[in-house]
């Protein structure tokens, strides 16, 4: 094979009490990156579009190449590569838009050299990619991208993850505020230190959000997302999320918080036509306060990063 398309999603990290530790999957927006086989040798990026020309042709400095260097580094691959990016994810919304481009890097390398290594020990290569662009080894976001469905990672460093079953009715709402929050500005808000009673809430709820999708349990799904730590720090990053938030659970939303370091918001409801409900309410909610604000809703992605073409 000589050429493929491959597509990699949004991810929603964090799902309130879970900071750092567990992510989901959404079916869209997403990066979509087509990978050739050239003559010579080396990586090269020939064309990037919709990043609004934010991101970099210098395969060293964009995430899409930098995963897909570690990955030809460690099979030892040296013939040339080019790379089309089509970016679907606006940077830095807090849908796991960097996560998606190391994700889709290191899958469309592994799948154009015959897949040699297996779906999910693509990950380390993912994160090489996604340090690059957050300075961190998080893989709450490129766990799920990378396999679909929710993710508990229970340590980054050993890449110790497991897959949590997907409640069939599972929906999820996102409004998208046209306002910016960097990362970087969202970690340096957290506290350094958290009380005992805090974190005590914080991993009971965390506990029986994972026992809440092994148990099909919207209800304690509902209970589980609360985030008593990080969304407290970070919601005046969010111009009226308590409104946005608000409008959301009185629509029928399961729960509601901040979507990874935000400044996406996401509910997840049960069905469809909740989730329809909620997301408009949510949009509804930033625009009555004159903040623009784009919206969608997805069921859970139980697949991750796919190919789409040749
Ligand atoms: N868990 C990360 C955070 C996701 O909330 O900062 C964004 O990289």
């Amino acid at each position: 094979m000589d050429r493929i398309k491959v597509f990699a999603p949004a991810s929603v990290a964090n799902v309130a009490c879970g900071f750092d530790t567990v992510g989901f999957a959404l079916n869209f927006p997403g990066d979509t990156i087509t990978v050739q086989k050239t003559e010579g040798t080396g990586l090269s990026i020939a064309k990037i579009t919709g990043d609004q020309g934010k991101l970099s042709l210098n395969p060293t400095e964009n995430t899409v190449t930098v995963a897909a260097q570690s990955l030809l580094d460690h099979l030892g691959y040296t013939g040339g590569i080019s790379i089309e990016i089509e970016k679907g994810l606006p940077i830095g919304s807090g849908l796991g838009s960097s996560a998606a481009s190391a994700v889709a890097g290191a899958f469309a390398i592994n799948e154009l050299l015959g897949s040699p290594l297996k779906k999910a020990d693509l990950l380390p290569f993912a994160l090489d990619g996604e340090a690059l662009a957050s300075k961190a080894r998080h893989a709450d976001n490129v766990a799920p991208c990378l396999l679909g469905g929710f993710i508990f990672v229970r340590d980054h460093a050993s890449h110790d993850f497991f897959s949590l079953p997907t409640p069939p009715d599972l929906y999820a709402a996102i409004a998208m505020p046209e306002v910016v929050v960097l990362t970087a500005d969202a970690r340096a808000v957290l506290p350094r230190e958290v009380p005992l009673g805090s974190a005590i809430t914080q991993w009971s709820n965390l506990g029986a959000l994972v026992g809440a999708m092994f148990l099909s349990d919207y209800g304690l799904i509902g209970r589980s997302l609360q985030d008593v730590i990080i969304e407290p720090a970070r919601a005046a990053l969010i111009p009226h999320f308590d409104k946005v938030k608000a409008a959301a659970l009185s629509t029928g939303a399961l729960g509601c918080s901040i979507s990874g370091a935000g400044p996406a918001v996401f509910a997840l409801c049960k069905g469809k036509a909740t989730a329809e409900a909620v997301a408009q309410a949510m949009g509804n909610a930033f625009r009555q306060h004159d903040v623009p604000s784009f919206e969608l809703i997805s069921p859970i992605n139980g697949e991750g990063v796919k190919v789409v073409g040749e």
